[in-house]
């Protein structure tokens, strides 16, 4: 590829995403922009760019972004954290908890989200209290099959058994595929939302954030203006949950690290009780 074309590409992908590609993804961009291209029936990469940047609509951009990004995810990724959410909210359920509220930065196809309100509802057990999980991505492509929430049989080894039969139903129109249940999809409301471009539309206080594998896209500018975002939108001593291999390294954020990829906010500086039941 071009060198001047590719820059184009890397600036287009950070202006409108935040995404940052370095030097090493240019393999890469040839290939997946060339199979959009193709797609297209359009055979000059600056015609693709040109094509993309003067698209208004932004339908083009979120194919783009699905071609240099992955909306790789699975139920129950990186298990631990879904048993330190029960944990939490096992703990807060015991006090005076009448509200919940929950954001899924970053949703993709809709297994993280459903993950989340099928550990929050199967410990939770009080129908009375508000629990609402605000999921959110960019890829408007991975909201419709998140929204949908159907799922091949093979996509569903790690939900715990009885979580497959109280939350999931067998999908009338193919028989090696489930649907999730209105029990669990009335707790979430899907949004699209660029994690690039705070200040974000939502309100506060928030319990929880999962905001897990995305901030490897990001440089550390976004990353710093995200987690800032984040902040403020959480309450004190609420918490926040990365992927494994992200950190806060290198932001100034407020947040204490509670166990690798795990933080809290602290209030007034002092540990939240739950954090006595961390390792
Ligand atoms: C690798 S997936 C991670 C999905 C899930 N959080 C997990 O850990 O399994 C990354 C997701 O981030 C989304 N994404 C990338 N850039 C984004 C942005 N600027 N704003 C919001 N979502 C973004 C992609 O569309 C994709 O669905």
């Amino acid at each position: 590829m071009d060198s001047v074309v590719f820059k184009r590409f890397c600036a287009h992908a950070h202006q409108e995403a935040g995404i940052a590609l370095g030097p090493s993804k240019e393999a890469l961009l040839t290939a997946r922009v060339g199979k959009r291209m193709r797609a297209l029936g359009i055979d000059d990469e600056r015609r693709y760019l040109d094509y993309l940047e003067a698209d208004r609509t932004g339908e083009e951009l979120v194919q783009f972004l699905d071609v240099i990004s992955t909306n790789h995810t699975s139920f129950f990724r990186e298990p631990d954290h879904f048993d330190l959410l029960r944990t939490l909210v096992d703990e807060w359920r015991r006090t005076d908890l009448r509200r919940l509220r929950i954001w899924c930065a970053a949703s993709s196809s809709g297994e993280e989200p459903y993950s989340i309100v099928m550990t929050v509802l199967d410990v939770l057990q009080d129908p009375d209290i508000d629990f609402k999980l605000l999921a959110t991505d960019i890829s408007t492509r991975a909201l419709t099959d998140a929204r949908q929430g159907v799922y091949p049989i093979d996509q569903l080894t790690a939900i715990p058994r009885p979580f497959l039969e109280r939350y999931f139903q067998r999908d009338e129109s193919a028989s090696d595929t489930y649907r999730v249940r209105d029990e669990v999809k009335q707790h979430v409301v899907f949004r699209r939302l660029n994690l690039a471009q705070p200040p974000f539309p939502m309100r506060g206080p928030l319990d929880v954030v999962f905001c897990r594998n995305v901030l490897i896209y990001f440089d550390l500018p976004v990353r710093q203006r995200l987690l800032a975002a984040i902040s403020a939108l959480l309450r004190p001593e609420g918490w926040l949950f990365l992927g494994h291999t992200e950190s806060l390294t290198g932001i100034t954020s407020g947040f204490r690290m509670a166990r690798p990829s795990v933080f809290f906010l602290p209030s007034e500086g002092e540990l939240p009780a739950e954090a006595g039941l961390l390792p």
